[in-house]
């Protein structure tokens, strides 16, 4: 029988308050809802999913380290940590698995501080300012890359 792909889905700082957070940038979904569905449609693709949010940057760094060798890829939303981690950058590209980054909104059209993202350069692809189906198209891109 055939290992079942998993997939590490990650959530940095302050999403957790999804659906309560400035509506008018990022929706009214909720990460509880976001994850939900994001998992009966990955379980329809026959793939798990590994879903943590933190707000503390060592905390995904460790998630990252410890999937090393359990997952096929990474779909990661690295919020404000996109613009200021050298080490979740690092931790991500020394799995030498194929990331996918997801914003909600498109950072490029925000305050410039936001344009830059130290995580875009080692990514497979970028999904920015599509909202909450953001996740999926993701999700998606990734399963393509990996030919699931
Ligand atoms: C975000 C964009 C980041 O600039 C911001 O810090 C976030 C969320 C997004 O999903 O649009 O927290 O990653």
């Amino acid at each position: 029988m055939s290992k079942v792909v998993r997939i590490l889905v990650l959530h940095g700082p302050n999403l957790n308050l999804l659906g309560r957070r400035e509506p008018e940038v990022y929706g009214h979904r909720t990460l509880a809802e976001i994850d939900a569905e994001l998992e009966s449609w990955a379980k329809e693709r026959g793939v798990e999913l590994d879903c943590l949010q933190s707000n503390h940057e060592g905390e995904l760094i460790d998630r990252i380290q410890a999937s090393m060798g359990e997952v096929a890829g990474i779909l990661i939303n690295p919020a404000g940590l996109t613009h200021s981690s050298v080490a979740l950058r690092d931790a991500l590209a020394a799995t030498g698995l194929p990331v996918v980054e997801v914003h909600l909104s498109n950072i490029a059209a925000r305050e410039p501080f936001r344009s830059h993202s130290f995580v875009s350069p080692i990514a497979l692809g970028v999904v920015s300012g599509l909202g909450a189906a953001g996740y999926r198209l993701g999700l998606e891109g990734l399963l393509g890359h990996l030919e699931i």
